[in-house]
């Protein structure tokens, strides 16, 4: 029987309760279930993210990896990204059982693009693979465009609940940012959660995605993401200002994308995360000073956006 990393197990029951228990009962079962109907043998230690468990394994002896996520409705579109990509920038897709919120996906390496020291390089890997991964998006997947309309609701409810959370003209440039880009986005496919702990190192190219939402939208959507997502390396920063603004400038020119649209989304993201930091916290702050550090800066980050530099 496979054993389920405690780490995971805790984190499943915290964030899902009942539903996450009554899961992580059948995750053995599931995943010896797929290992023999894959012809798969274990061969390593399982690993985790915040949704799935990542067993190692070989088939034919080749290496790859059984992943099986918590079926939450976030997760149901990953594979078929994956399809759309066949490798290109992202592991390859072997097998699926979507009743199961299961895949067997090529195996790389489990180093992270987050473990480099060069916060440049970070970003300008980030960006490439953004620009690598916009193709057109499959039929089927969720368009960012429909969502817009929700996005707006949530930041008046935001806005009216937490009003002292941020100042007017910042909340103002996020609602224009759903109005001008939100309701209009292309066709193309977006990886949806583009941070560096998504990224992996690998040998057939040097680096892939990971744990796609998969989405269709605006390709600069992920901008906001990987900015967001390095919050905690830029805390650290003497000049937040030229630090943030240098993120922007390698992302941009490296996705060949538009630098200020760009800083429009990463803006949005930041207002959003100011407020959802409030009202739930963050997997790696969930209260205390180091809530209140993150939504502080999450707040600076946000009011640094609005201005064109
Ligand atoms: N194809 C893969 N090859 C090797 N390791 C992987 C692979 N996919 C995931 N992993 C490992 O599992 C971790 C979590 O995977 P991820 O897909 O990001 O899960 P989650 O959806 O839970 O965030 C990764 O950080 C990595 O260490
Ligand atoms: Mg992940």
């Amino acid at each position: 029987m496979t054993a389920i990393p405690g780490e995971f197990a805790r984190g499943t029951i915290e964030r899902e309760g009942q539903a996450g228990q009554a899961w992580l009962a059948e995750l053995p079962g599931i995943v010896d279930d797929l290992l023999e109907r894959w012809a798969c043998v274990p061969d390593g230690e399982v690993t985790h993210g915040g949704v799935g468990v990542v067993v190692p394994v070989r088939r034919d002896g080749e290496p790859a990896v059984l992943k099986v996520s918590f079926p939450h409705p976030g997760n149901v579109h990953e594979p078929d990204a994956y399809v759309a990509w066949a490798g290109r920038g992202a592991v390859v897709l072997h097998e699926r059982d979507d009743e199961r919120f299961a895949m067997l996906l090529e195996r790389v390496s489990t180093s992270t693009l987050a473990e480099l020291e060069d916060g440049d390089e970070v970003v300008a890997v980030a960006g490439r693979l953004n620009r690598r991964l916009a193709i057109p998006a499959p039929p089927g997947l969720p368009r960012l465009r429909e969502q817009a309309g929700a996005w707006e609701e949530q930041l008046g409810r935001d806005a009216e609940e937490l009003p002292h959370a941020l100042p007017r003209r910042v909340l103002d440039a996020a609602v224009a940012t759903v109005r001008e880009l939100g309701r209009a986005q292309p066709d193309t496919l977006v990886h949806g959660d583009l941070h560096a702990g998504n990224i992996l190192r690998a040998d057939r190219e040097p680096w892939l995605a990971v744990d796609p939402k998969g989405c269709a939208g605006d390709p600069a959507y992920d901008g906001g993401t990987l900015l967001k997502s390095r919050a905690l390396a830029l805390v650290q920063a003497d000049d937040l200002h030229k630090a943030v603004h240098r993120v922007l400038d390698v992302f941009a020119e490296t996705a060949e994308l538009d630098r200020e649209r760009v800083r429009r989304w990463a803006q949005f993201h930041a207002v959003q995360s100011a407020y959802w930091g409030r009202r739930h916290g963050f997997r790696v702050a969930r209260g205390g000073t180091r809530l209140d550090l993150l939504t502080r800066f999450l707040d600076h980050l946000a009011e640094l956006l609005t201005e064109r530099p």
